[in-house]
């Protein structure tokens, strides 16, 4: 049966990061995600801001967003490559990340991600 589901298949049901209307920022919505990249979720809900020009491969620094201070130690640091290309990013923080390496899946759920100005 066809679930009307825009995510992948992989991700049957998932209520992805969405745009929060007051000021852009995308927000993981409660919902079976799987384990989808906010990048992808993002794009696929046509979010915006994020080119992810390089398609989800940490090699380009189009989908740089700000984590929300309340979640920077509640999901998976950044690795070594990520943290390389992040030096490619515009305006580049402490809660800055690639979001297509930021994983959402059910413990992430309410995760609060900005996106920088120059991006949006
Ligand atoms: Fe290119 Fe994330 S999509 S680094």
């Amino acid at each position: 049966t066809s679930r009307g589901t825009k995510m992948d298949p992989q991700a049957p049901g998932c209520e992805p990061l969405v745009p929060e209307a007051a000021d852009g920022a995308l927000q993981r919505r409660p919902g079976d995600c799987g384990a989808v990249r906010s990048m992808e979720a993002a794009v696929q809900n046509g979010v915006k801001g994020i080119d992810a020009d390089c398609g989800g491969s940490c090699s380009c620094a189009t989908c740089h967003g700000y984590v929300d201070v309340a979640w920077r130690d509640r999901i998976e640091p950044a690795d070594a490559v990520e943290l390389d290309m992040l030096d490619f990013a515009y305006m580049r923080d402490e809660g800055s990340r690639l979001t297509c390496q930021i994983k959402v899946n059910d413990g992430s759920e309410g995760l609060l991600i900005r996106l920088p100005q120059a991006q949006a």
